[in-house]
């Protein structure tokens, strides 16, 4: 197995499980597609290659733990409208949906595709990918099927909105056949908690059907106003839930308790004008945080994790540290994954190299292009695919 040192590393932000979160000075050696050392660059072991990033700084490969990006059609007429005043209503999904269901399977894989390589080229190594844009047997599980060729974090949101008909009807489709059919490609199921879409009963339905096929729940709650899925999530024992705008205090207790972690999508209340989530008041109560794009076209079409952690240090009073942590370390938690978001010995190699000095560039510097190259499974990249 080939090794690759990395040196020239000005800070390497590695948020390892024992030891500070960056160090001064570093070096890395990869062992084919893992870690092997980590270090202070003058104690760095010898390696089969050698490279030189010239004194920029690396950081953990993003880890997006939500995104729909299975979908057809254009929403900018809505964001346009929004930004001249009209609130956002998630009625808009059914638009996606007339669309999606009318798209074939080559355009839609081929949209998907275009998405990753533009997440890819802003450092994103791993990523979840929803359906939830098909609602119907055949159009959620192939969803799921496309979304499978790009990631094995893919997640069956059949209890999206309901398309048409009887709500009632429409839960026990999602539970019945539809998930028979979404299962084999999903390894998560989700539903859309809220006034409008479905309320807490039907979205522990859903969950627990999930949870009968061998999928692992986790939920969107509380985006558009106060509710009870948050602390669905947390009595659940969910590993994540998602959005987590409006909270009261039982919910950040019950979050802080169950240690379900709250996963924020700063790109939501950006396309959308809605109040940013209050990310220190978690923090400060214990609450684990994760940073994720939801890139999708309603309510967040951005596919940009640095724009997220910019947005989550400006608006929702994070430290630059607490906010890469958020899109890297917690957001691989929020996959229960203990591979990625870490760089450690046995930690697979993926990392993003910042033409920066330091991780705080990224909010420092918004909307600059600062990812330099981006390695998976100790490769680079090149081009970005
Ligand atoms: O995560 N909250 C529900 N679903 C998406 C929005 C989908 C849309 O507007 O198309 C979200 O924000
Ligand atoms: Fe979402």
């Amino acid at each position: 197995m080939s090794s690759t040192l990395l040196t020239g590393i000005a800070e390497l932000t590695t948020f390892a499980t024992d030891g500070p979160d960056v160090l001064e000075r570093a070096a890395l050696v990869m062992e084919g597609s893992t870690v092997a050392w980590v270090g202070p660059e003058a104690e760095a072991p010898d390696a089969d290659e050698r490279v030189d990033l010239g004194g920029r700084a690396v950081i953990p490969g993003f880890v997006d733990s939500h995104s729909h990006l299975v979908f057809a059609g254009d929403r900018s007429a809505e964001f346009t409208a929004r930004m001249a005043g009209e609130a956002y209503a998630a009625g808009g999904i059914r638009t996606t949906v007339a669309a999606t269901r009318a798209a074939t399977d080559e355009q839609l894989t081929a949209h998907v595709g275009r998405l990753v390589q533009e997440m890819r080229r802003q450092g994103t190594t791993t990523l979840e990918i929803k359906s939830g844009y098909g609602l119907t047997v055949r159009d959620e599980a192939r969803s799921l099927a496309v979304a499978a060729q790009f990631t094995d974090e893919t997640t069956f949101l059949g209890a999206h909105v309901v398309p048409e008909g009887d709500p009632a009807a429409y839960v026990e489709l999602v539970t019945g056949p539809m998930l028979d059919a979404a299962a084999p490609y999903a390894r998560w199921v989700d539903a859309f908690c809220e006034t409008g879409a479905f309320d807490v009963d039907q979205a522990r339905a859903v969950l627990e059907a999930g949870r009968a096929h061998g999928l692992r729940g986790r939920l969107h709650a509380n985006q558009l106003g106060p509710g009870p899925g948050v602390r669905l999530a947390a009595e659940l024992g969910l590993v994540a839930v998602d959005h987590c705008t409006y909270l009261d205090d039982a919910d950040v207790d019950a979050l802080r308790d169950s240690g379900t972690i709250a996963t924020l999508l700063p790109g939501v209340e950006f396309s959308t004008r809605q109040p940013y989530p209050d990310a220190r008041r978690l923090l400060d109560a214990g609450v684990r945080v994760a940073i994720a794009s939801d890139c999708n076209p309603g309510s967040s079409f951005t596919s940009s994790l640095p724009f997220c952690v910019a947005l989550a240090v400006r608006e929702m009073g994070m430290t630059p540290t607490e906010a890469v942590r958020a899109a890297t370390a917690t957001g691989a938690a929020a996959l229960d994954r203990d591979d990625v978001g870490v760089l450690e010995p046995g930690r697979r190699a993926d990392l993003v190299v910042l033409d920066a000095p330091s991780h705080v560039h990224l909010a420092y510097r918004p909307g600059v292009p600062l990812v330099s190259s981006v390695w998976m499974g100790g490769r680079p990249l090149t081009p970005f695919s």
